[in-house]
């Protein structure tokens, strides 16, 4: 466990730093800024930047963002160390979701590998790219528990499952928070470039966010109220952020959402109750966006000093955006409404974290490769194609379409996102270029064989009636006819998913569903591509695509990732951690539910007149091009003592005739708990590599942590009884055995 990392020597230096500052200064450290945001005041004529600056160079700013580059972080930090070199840096933040110059697949995509080692290497692929340019603060990951598609940052998420979350959240951790001397490079001193949690050489902080509950905002619209139980708080939610900070993230932010009726960043219970005090947390607080002004907002404070208190008393250390603290703690403190060692202990985790990371010593980066390279690092690309081809799901194989053959005559890709080259970098990429994609139509191009012909025709846009859309249509029609197979590059723009973007339809925009329709006309073998950040609710794609390929937006490898699954150079082993609804309606649907209390069957029972409560594709749901048998599940001791853990394993044996992946699941229920517990939940996975005819014997030893649930009292704790526990390849199967645990002799 490492999230005990404040030192003494990092005390002491943090200390002596401390007594160096005034009360401003102090404010200041507490204050963070966003570069990028630069409107040009009309009473003054000055720029928000020529504000900022003139506050930089008196010590009264602590932290900036959404800079542009090795060159202007450098100038910033010159002018924050100041004439005498006795200032104290900057902590430069940015967004840096899923890659940076190099964009690898967005979150939910990566979250469909069932991989979390290989998402903590793009992690620490992408610190080491910021890092370069200065960035030694990362906005991520985003660990939020999202079990709403409407949501549009579900594609910034794991996607619905607290335990593959709280995976996803530690190797992000240990990967974002890369070693590094300022080149974030591997250069002998030690540090290996890999990132693993708080390392003697961190160089890189990450900011797992949004704490807490922001991905059950009602309605799934965003930034909308969230009504959260403390039993949904520490069952769901929180698991992902307590191991965040046991794997050792220096820094956590606060969410926009209310929880329980007081908004995170002046949440007390949140962040200073459970996070310090019984997590133990170390590190930085910070706000959301103006989150401070939005307590105003909110309606929790009547103006800006109270919203300044109520932060400040509730442990919110970095105020992102509004300036509040700079404009008020001072004069507060002055005035004896909050004592200076309340603002004391926030600047000394702040100074402990910027002298973690070597700030002191190196303030300054020298541009490296990654920032100034026309190219990407070879070693990126190939990282970014790995996780492009682990992060696809195959949703459908009818008549075993796929993978195609390399040799088809003719190939025709048609859609709206065949060429597309932006759409594939998804939501929240400022640093990528389009120039860097390779699209699906260049994808399948470069992997066809050379007689082959790949013809293109875009058919209809993503998510508008052009005026063209006639001549669009008969286009493709003309290409598909052609052809002996057509791939349809489908789905969401990039602008679709991510922050402020939500849906109330989840079917694919625009004229796409037209386009399918008249292209199976046709007659010819269809194979669409869905190119989205959230799960969609196209039940009757079914009766049009043979098959049907989930491919997300899969980052600037995106073309070469879906063509070697298309063509069997890969073959798929993607499972999906959203659950696909049906229709809208079925929306919030999750497959870690509760039980109803009403019996099945008859009227009274819990279903809908219109349609079925079963989902399209339920959570763990994936195919190969391999098939896989489950042999019985094995426990040598299916009674055990309280305390005492159950091992249990089942044979996977890979039954078709080529290698493939398989992801396999193990779940739980505790059948009669003394409070309600969720049909089924996740406890474990393996994801195995078989060739053909392999068979492998997978084990899962299931101890206190898999067995206990909350109880009444909001304590962790196994109660005796019978467990029912599955092994299988989805929510939605597998075998299951029986188990239970003894109660204590009385
Ligand atoms: C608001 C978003 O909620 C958060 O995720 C992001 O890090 C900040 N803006 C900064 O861009």
């Amino acid at each position: 466990m490492k999230k005990a990392w404040i030192t003494p020597d990092i005390r002491t230096k943090a200390q002596q730093l401390l007594a160096r500052l005034s009360l401003e200064q102090k404010a200041g450290q507490m204050t963070q800024y966003d570069w990028g945001f630069n409107p040009i005041n009309p009473d003054t004529g000055l720029s928000q930047r020529d504000v900022i600056s003139e506050q930089i160079a008196q010590g009264h700013v602590g932290s900036v963002f959404n800079l542009a580059g090795a060159e202007e972080a450098n100038r910033l930090q010159k002018l924050a160390l100041g004439e005498d070199g006795e200032g104290v840096p900057l902590l430069i933040g940015r967004d840096v979701i899923h890659g940076y110059r190099t964009v690898f697949p967005i979150p939910l995509a990566q979250a469909s590998a069932w991989n979390p080692a290989l998402a903590g290497a793009t992690a620490a692929a992408a610190s080491r790219e910021a890092l370069a340019d200065g960035v030694a603060w990362v906005f991520a990951p985003m660990i939020d528990v999202s079990r709403d598609p409407r949501w549009g940052r579900i594609a910034e998420s794991i996607g619905e499952d607290p335990y593959l979350a709280s995976a996803y959240a530690e190797a992000w951790v240990r990967g974002s928070q890369i070693d590094g001397d300022g080149k974030g490079n591997d250069d002998g001193d030690g540090g290996d470039g890999s990132g693993d949690g708080v390392g003697a050489d961190t160089a890189v902080a990450s900011c797992p966010k949004h704490y807490a509950g922001y991905g059950l905002a009602e309605a799934g619209r965003d930034y909308n109220t969230v009504d959260l139980s403390d039993r949904v708080l520490r069952e769901v939610i929180l698991p992902p952020f307590r191991q965040a900070v046991e794997a050792g993230a220096l820094t956590i932010m606060a969410s926009f959402n209310e929880v329980n009726g007081v908004p995170a960043c002046a949440n007390r219970y949140l962040l200073t109750t459970i996070l310090r005090e019984e997590w133990g947390f170390e590190g930085v607080v910070a706000s959301d966006y103006n989150a401070l002004q939005e307590l105003i907002t909110h309606g929790v404070a009547a103006d800006e000093e109270e919203a300044c208190l109520l932060a400040l008393r509730a442990g919110t250390d970095v105020d992102m955006a509004s300036g509040i603290y700079i404009r008020h703690l001072p004069r507060l403190v002055r005035e004896g409404k909050v004592p200076e060692s309340l603002v004391d202990e926030a600047v000394l985790r702040i100074l402990a974290v910027k002298l973690k990371l070597g700030l002191l010593e190196r303030p300054f980066v020298a541009p490296s490769d990654y920032a100034t390279d026309e190219r990407l690092p070879a070693e990126h690309i190939a990282l970014a194609r790995q996780a492009a081809r682990e992060s696809i799901v195959l949703l459908r194989n009818e008549g075993g379409v796929l993978p195609l053959s390399k040799s088809a005559r003719a190939i025709a890709v048609i859609g709206p996102l065949a060429d597309s080259r932006k759409d594939p970098l998804g939501c929240w990429a400022f640093d990528g270029r389009p120039d860097d994609v390779v699209s699906v139509l260049e994808g399948v191009r470069q992997a066809a064989d050379q007689e082959a012909v790949v013809s293109y025709a875009k058919g209809c846009e993503v998510d508008s009636d052009s005026a063209s859309g006639e001549s669009d249509l008969a286009e493709a029609l003309e290409a598909a006819g052609k052809a002996d197979v057509v791939v349809l590059a489908l789905g969401e723009t990039f602008e679709m998913s991510g922050e402020a973007r939500c849906r109330t339809n989840l079917d694919l925009p625009g004229g796409q569903r037209r386009l399918v329709e008249a292209v199976s006309k046709l007659g010819k073998p269809i194979v669409a591509v869905l190119l989205t950040g959230r799960p969609l609710a196209i039940p009757w794609l079914q009766e049009y695509a043979d098959a049907i390929v989930q491919a997300w937006h899969l980052g600037v490898q995106s073309g070469h990732g879906i063509a070697d699954v298309l063509f069997g150079d890969y073959n798929p082993g993607g499972r999906l951690t959203a659950t696909f609804p049906l229709n809208v309606g079925q929306v919030p649907i999750y497959y870690y539910r509760k039980k109803t209390g009403r019996p099945p069957g008859g009227v009274y029972t819990s279903y809908y007149l219109d349609s079925s409560t079963d989902p399209l594709y339920p959570f763990g749901f994936g195919l190969s091009y391999t098939s896989f048998r489950y042999g019985e599940i094995l426990c040598a001791k299916p009674r055990v003592a309280l305390g005492e853990a159950f091992e249990l394993s089942a044979q996977v044996t890979n039954t078709g005739d080529r290698e493939g992946e398989e992801v396999v699941q193990c779940y739980v229920r505790d059948e009669a708990a003394s409070v309600t517990q969720p049909l089924k939940k996740l406890v474990g996975f393996r994801k195995i590599r078989l060739k053909a005819g392999e068979s492998e014997v997978v084990t899962f030893v299931l101890g206190e942590e898999s067995l206990a649930i909350i109880d009444a009292d909001m304590n962790a704790t196994v109660e005796s009884g019978d467990f029912t526990v599955w092994i299988g390849p989805s929510s939605a199967e597998g075998e299951s055995v029986r188990l239970t645990v003894e109660a204590p002799a009385q």
